[in-house]
């Protein structure tokens, strides 16, 4: 188990902490990680008792475990297992914000080892921080750690990321931040450092002289939804890819880290996001979707959502180029592609082999046989496909492209996976390897920042595309200019 302290949740009352946080802890609960004397203190402005927030808390918590992720789960929730971990919680209503208040968490937490959770809007974290530091409660003793943990979005740019993270540094040491991309949660996403690093079959491979380019792709179904004051603001780059892309861009094109490590694992993404060739606007496409059917869904327009300004020019999908003046890559572009209100939900990385240096062999129509393919599922088919060639039987000598499979479901069963077991174990246990460096999130930043202020410029509207479809031609076109195309969306 992860060692004594308690978890102290800024935001009690909120979406993240009844959607991800709380359901998280009753799996780490129920796998026996969490240690017998751990506390949940939740904070929010709400005036309610700890028995009624824990009411709100179990009420939705079959929602948030069985429903949604009715493939995981065979059991019912384990009301013993509930118990174990309600009877460790307690609710402050308090304004957090405010030193008066937050001073009454000293004697919950005195002498005990404390992770503060930010689940609160954006514009509360540097004035939370400054109050819980002010308080004392962020300083640590021999023995005893303070931690943060803070989600993003780490500012809205280069700049005001700088000012965060200096904020952030000026009351407390690097290793108290855990910065926390969800991606990371993933266990398909953590799988990408075993896979690349634990057989030796990719090592030779994973190498300029035999990719010719790799996708990355995270595609979903779903428009704003009830988001789109907060979209707007925001847009499909700044939203998916100086975090969650980028985390994947840098598990596929890291060098191998000396260890599993926290710095070495950061210092090796730090390579890459340094690596990144200014992106220029011509590799950057930026689209929008206009009202259209996903499966038996009408979507309305993104300028017709609630929050949306009827004139709206930010993107709700974006595709780039990018291009890593390393050694390894040199040569080799990474495409990469997001955005909402798509024909599919799909998270995956098409890794793409060259052709061999002679064909031999054709297929059946006569094609040329088909460069290796490697497709790694983030999402929903957890696993991979690795595609390959082989003679169909018979007299004459064809080709056909064959699949070998993995499917975790297969090999490993279903496991409970809310996705922030291992992110708040993690952050218990003082193991920082899947949060963020300040650096890396600066360094991600810069490397959008040409984009985000080409376009901040450009005032005319993003290229529309209709709901449920595969995204704006001018994706296509991206890639169609260099003689590839994209990999199937499903
Ligand atoms: C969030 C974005 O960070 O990630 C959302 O703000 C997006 O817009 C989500 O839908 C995607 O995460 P997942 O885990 O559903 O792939």
């Amino acid at each position: 188990p992860a060692p004594d302290g308690t978890l102290v949740i800024l935001g009690a009352g909120g979406d993240l902490t009844h959607r991800l946080l709380v359901p998280a802890l009753y799996d780490l609960a129920c796998s026996g990680f969490l240690p017998d004397d751990f506390k949940v203190v939740g904070v929010s402005l709400e005036k309610q008792t700890t028995e009624e927030w824990v009411a709100s808390l179990r009420a939705r918590l079959d929602a948030f475990t069985r429903d949604k992720h009715a493939e995981f789960y065979t059991t019912k929730i384990s009301e013993e297992t509930w118990q174990w971990l309600a009877s460790r919680m307690t609710y402050r209503s308090m304004s957090f914000v405010s030193a008066e208040e937050m001073q009454t968490l000293t004697a919950d937490i005195a002498g005990r080892n404390a992770v503060f959770y930010l689940a609160i809007p954006p514009r509360f974290f540097e004035e939370s921080v400054v109050t819980l530091a002010k308080v004392g409660l962020l300083t640590e003793k021999p023995g005893i750690f303070r931690r943060l943990a803070i989600e993003k979005p780490f500012g809205t740019d280069l700049e005001t990321a700088g000012k965060l993270n200096a904020h952030l540094l000026s009351v407390m040491k690097e290793s108290q931040i855990y910065r926390v991309d969800h991606f990371l949660g993933k266990e398909t996403v953590q799988n990408l450092l075993a896979l690349r690093f634990s057989n030796l079959l990719f090592q030779p491979l994973w190498h300029r002289d035999y990719i010719d380019h790799i996708q990355i792709t995270a595609a979903e179904t779903l428009s704003v939804e009830g988001r789109g004051a907060f979209y707007d603001a925001t847009g499909a780059l700044r939203d998916m890819v100086p975090n969650h892309l980028f985390q994947i861009l840098a598990l596929v094109a890291m060098e191998p880290p000396t260890s599993l490590k926290a710095e070495p694992v950061r210092n090796a993404k730090q390579q890459v996001f340094d690596a990144i060739r200014p992106i220029t606007p011509e590799n950057a496409v930026r689209g929008q979707y206009i009202k259209g059917r996903s499966g038996d869904r009408i979507i309305q327009a993104y300028r017709e959502s609630m929050g949306v300004a009827p004139d709206s020019i930010t993107e709700t999908y974006t595709a780039l180029k990018i291009e890593l003046d390393t050694w390894r890559w040199a040569g080799v572009p990474f495409y990469l592609r997001t955005g909402k209100g798509l024909s599919n939900s799909v998270t995956q990385i098409i890794v793409q082999f060259k052709q061999t240096p002679l064909s031999l062999f054709h297929t059946e129509d006569g094609q040329p046989q088909p460069p290796n393919r490697f497709v790694y599922n983030i999402r929903p088919d957890k696993g991979a496909d690795l595609h390959f060639n082989a003679k169909k039987p018979g007299p004459e000598t064809n080709i056909s492209e064959v699949v070998a499979q993995f499917r975790y479901e297969k090999s490993f069963g279903s496991l409970p996976n809310i996705g922030y077991e291992t992110l708040l174990y993690d952050c218990l246990q003082g193991s920082a390897s899947l949060f963020q460096r300040a650096d890396n999130i600066e360094a991600a930043w810069r490397a959008v920042d040409p984009v985000l202020k080409a376009w901040a410029k450009d005032k005319k509207p993003p290229e529309f595309y209709t709901a449920g479809s595969n995204g704006p031609a001018g994706a296509d076109e991206l890639l169609a200019r260099d003689g590839r195309s994209w990999g199937p969306l499903n």
